[in-house]
């Protein structure tokens, strides 16, 4: 005879609740893909051969294709050869890491003076990091904790990935004037106004150089207006560089504001604000995710309390950065022909990128439309104010993938796909 068994209290609650887990999963709404690592989903799925994509900002070289830089090659063939351990390195990284980072941003490779003497004052914090993003998240998890003003300024626009890092940590954001999309140029004027309505000790996002997505960066005497009104309004500065070298070709020329915010440290005008980088870009290490965060502090007292914090707060998110990209560029700026040759690659990378930008200007039909801005816009990307719906036609139409803002990122152009594109923008354009 069968005997009905009646489950006991306990399993039934463990079923219980796997069915309210199950309901509630079932719950779960679509999210939209993400603005731009989407687009490369859905440029992968294109089967048109003449398809383009310029989505992310990740350099190509002449032939479309993705490229190690030479020197970072070599640097990893003699990290094979002495490297004898993969253990752990520490919560923050390690010391000979964050040294370098210090030497190469903030004491500029022995000519910033003020740089210098913040490191030697110990009053830079610098901790490695999961490359931009993560840098960005852990100042921004940093800021929630201990800074009592949770809401920061973003220009508008800004990296469609800076709300949602600020967001998800608990800091609110709101935008900052920055691009006129009617004159395609920095709306400096209202960018100023903006900056004077904040609150006081507000947090500011500032944009190093190549500014992303716009290409568009201020002048050094803008800079001067703008770091005036963070002073005036005790404003908190959190600087995003993640394109370094961009600019210029050289990532000593692209870091003025650095230098500039180093003085003011010194002279106690902006004593204490923040640096996310990373070497994604200029190194090309994009997946091995090695970047930064710096904390400028007023005394080596609070750099002390600040990297105990940085520890507490980063081990239970990810324990300790990877290592083989941070060895890479430990590397890399132990060997000085290495390091030369890193120098070289950067600088070519921007030259083609230069290259290739004046080439697409120069087929673009001026006719209708004004495109000098894309002649003064600097880095991986063309900001080039066409609107969502014709970026759209250029991806239905073309099989031309750019984020919904008309940012283009310029490496997916070349030789062989500038006419196509130019033809096919122009047509667009004309409509
Ligand atoms: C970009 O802006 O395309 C890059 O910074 C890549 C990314 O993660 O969004």
């Amino acid at each position: 005879m069968l005997r009905s068994v009646r489950p006991s209290s306990k399993n039934a609650t463990m079923a219980m609740r796997s069915m309210r887990c199950l309901s509630s999963f079932n719950e779960i709404p679509l999210a939209p893909p993400d603005k731009i690592l989407g687009i490369s989903e859905a440029y992968v799925k294109d089967t048109n051969s003449k398809k383009i994509n310029l989505g992310v900002g990740a350099y190509r070289d002449n032939t479309g294709r993705p490229i190690i830089f030479p020197s970072v090659k070599k640097a990893e063939q003699k990290l094979l050869e002495v490297e004898t351990e993969k253990e752990y390195t520490g919560i923050t990284g390690s010391k000979n890491f964050q040294n370098i980072v210090k030497n190469f941003i903030f004491n500029n490779s022995g000519k910033d003076v003020n740089g210098a003497k913040l490191i030697e004052e110990g009053r830079i914090v610098t901790a490695q990091t999961i490359s931009g993003t993560g840098s960005l998240r852990v100042i921004a998890d940093f800021l929630n904790r201990f800074y009592p003003k949770k809401h920061i300024l973003v220009p508008k626009p800004t990296w469609a990935n800076h709300i949602a890092v600020f967001n998800d940590a608990g800091i609110s954001s709101d935008f900052y004037a920055y691009y006129d999309t009617k004159t395609n140029g920095l709306d400096f004027a209202n960018l100023k106004k903006s900056l004077e309505a904040a609150e006081n000790e507000t947090i500011v996002l500032l944009h190093a150089c190549c500014h992303n997505p716009t290409g568009m960066d201020l002048t050094a005497e803008q800079w001067e207006e703008v770091l005036a009104i963070v002073q005036a309004k005790k404003l908190f500065p959190l600087i995003d560089m993640a394109y370094q070298g961009f600019a210029s070709g050289d990532p000593y020329k692209d870091i003025s504001l650095i230098r500039r915010m180093n003085e003011l440290a010194v002279e106690g005008k902006i004593p204490t604000y923040a640096l996310c980088q990373s070497f994604a870009k200029n190194m090309g290490l994009y997946g091995e995710r090695t970047g930064s965060i710096s904390i400028i502090t007023e005394a080596k007292e609070t750099s002390t309390a600040v990297e105990s914090q940085l520890k507490k707060l980063i081990r239970p998110t990810y324990s300790s950065p990877p290592i083989h990209g941070s060895k890479i560029v430990e590397q890399i700026f132990a060997n000085e022909s290495l390091y030369q040759e890193w120098l070289t690659d950067l600088d070519s990378v921007v030259g083609r990128l230069n290259t290739i930008r004046t080439a697409l200007y120069e087929k673009l039909d001026k006719t209708n439309y004004n495109w000098d801005h894309l002649q003064k816009q600097r880095g991986m990307f063309i900001f080039t104010g066409l609107s969502k719906e014709q970026v759209i036609e250029l991806r239905e139409k073309y099989s031309v993938y750019a984020t919904e803002d008309g940012r283009f990122s310029i490496s997916g152009v070349n030789d062989k796909n500038v006419d196509y594109l130019a033809d096919a923008i122009n047509k667009v354009v004309s409509k």
